[in-house]
């Protein structure tokens, strides 16, 4: 989205509030491979609602993970997500793209409840409709105050950025990458983290509606913090599937269920709004991405809800790397909460 220079190779930064994941890809004669990956733990606290509050603990973190893992590139593509985000959908009677860079900036006033001045603007265009001949303008708007939020903290560390993007963008991206979706096969991409769920809904490549709720993982692990009496170290064991001396699964599974409940509530609300907005379009099956992916039971309480097909995102399908390598590890035990790093990895093979 907000590329910031020509193509290059960069490393993926995605910090997000749990943990800051970097990843690096190279191209290879058998195809696009892992070159390096780390992932380092963040303490509660230092992102809060995909704000980084703890600058200092950030770019230390960062600088780790880069020197953990014998990073040397310095371009960054990272992504930012949440309320100072906003994407809209736009049709617009059909113009060049000079009429367009103009009209986007009114279009802009209108849609986004932001001071037009503290934002940066992308967009890109879509599709013509076949009926109205308008064509459909995907607008992007970031605060700068967020952009520099994170721009910032990658200064300190002592890096660049190359690529600033959207989290739901990055999960796309991911997504078209290692599943190569039919044109018209609409599904929606969960990418459920520690604080932010992101949701994108896709036909084929185009995506038709995106939005952010301010639920994941956290919620699982206060919830059974507050429920069963327990510390924040046991409460993610527990949630995790791990046993915890004293906590039976017949005290746990309900507290999962309850937030599991909450957090399907927001799915199905975004899902009723895309509909009510986009009659005809129909949602065929959902991609699940993110570290709370794996929150026992709740893909299959998704199913259920939704009688649609959901599978764990792959983030790794098309991509090659050494099971047997400090990577592999990574990957078979956290393969869905590097969906974002992915995509944002593969900008390195894409022209910005
Ligand atoms: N195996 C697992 N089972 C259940 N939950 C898990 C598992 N692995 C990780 N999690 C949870 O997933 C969350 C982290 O996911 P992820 O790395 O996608 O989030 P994040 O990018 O750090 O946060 P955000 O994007 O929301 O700011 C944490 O709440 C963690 O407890
Ligand atoms: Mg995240």
């Amino acid at each position: 989205m907000f590329g910031m220079g020509k193509s290059k190779q960069v490393v993926a930064l995605d910090i997000g509030s749990s943990s800051v994941k970097a990843l690096e890809l190279k191209r290879t004669s058998k195809g696009i491979e892992v070159d390096k990956l780390g992932v380092e733990l963040l303490a509660p606290d230092i992102v809060v609602d995909g704000a980084i509050v703890d600058t200092g603990a950030v770019s230390t973190t960062i600088v780790k993970v880069f020197d953990d893992n014998k990073i040397k590139t310095r371009g960054v593509a990272t992504s930012v997500s949440g309320h100072s985000v906003i994407v809209k959908r736009l049709s617009m009677a059909s113009m060049s793209e000079e009429e367009l860079l103009e009209a986007i900036q009114s279009e802009a006033s209108q849609h986004i409840p932001f001071d037009i001045a503290e934002v940066n603007l992308d967009h890109q265009t879509l599709e013509t409709d076949p009926n109205t001949g308008n064509m459909d303008v995907l607008l992007v708007a970031a605060k700068k105050d967020k952009i520099l939020n994170y721009t910032n903290v990658l200064s300190l560390a002592g890096k660049t950025a190359a690529v600033v993007d959207i989290d739901a963008f990055a999960l796309q991206n991911a997504y078209e990458f290692n599943y190569e979706p039919a044109e018209n096969q609409t599904v929606a991409l969960l990418n459920i983290g520690a604080s932010v769920m992101n949701i994108n809904i896709v036909r084929g490549r185009v995506p038709l509606f995106t939005r952010d709720v301010s639920v994941g993982g956290m919620q699982y692990t206060d919830s059974l913090q507050k429920e069963l009496d327990l510390s924040f170290e046991d409460a993610e064991r527990v949630k995790m599937g791990k046993s915890v001396p004293g906590v039976s699964d017949e005290a746990r599974l309900p507290v999962l269920k309850s937030v599991s409940e909450i957090i399907i509530l927001e799915i199905q609300k975004t899902f009723d709004f895309f509909k009510a907005t986009a009659p005809g379009e129909h949602i065929q099956k959902i991609y699940i991405a993110g570290g709370s992916a794996r929150v026992p039971g709740l893909l299959d309480l998704l199913k259920q809800e939704f009688s649609i097909p959901v599978e764990e995102l792959n983030p790794f399908r098309k991509i090659l790397y050494d099971p047997n390598s400090r990577h592999g590890e990574i990957i078979q035990e956290d393969s869905p909460r590097l969906a974002v790093a992915v995509g944002l990895a593969l900008r390195s093979f894409e022209n910005l």
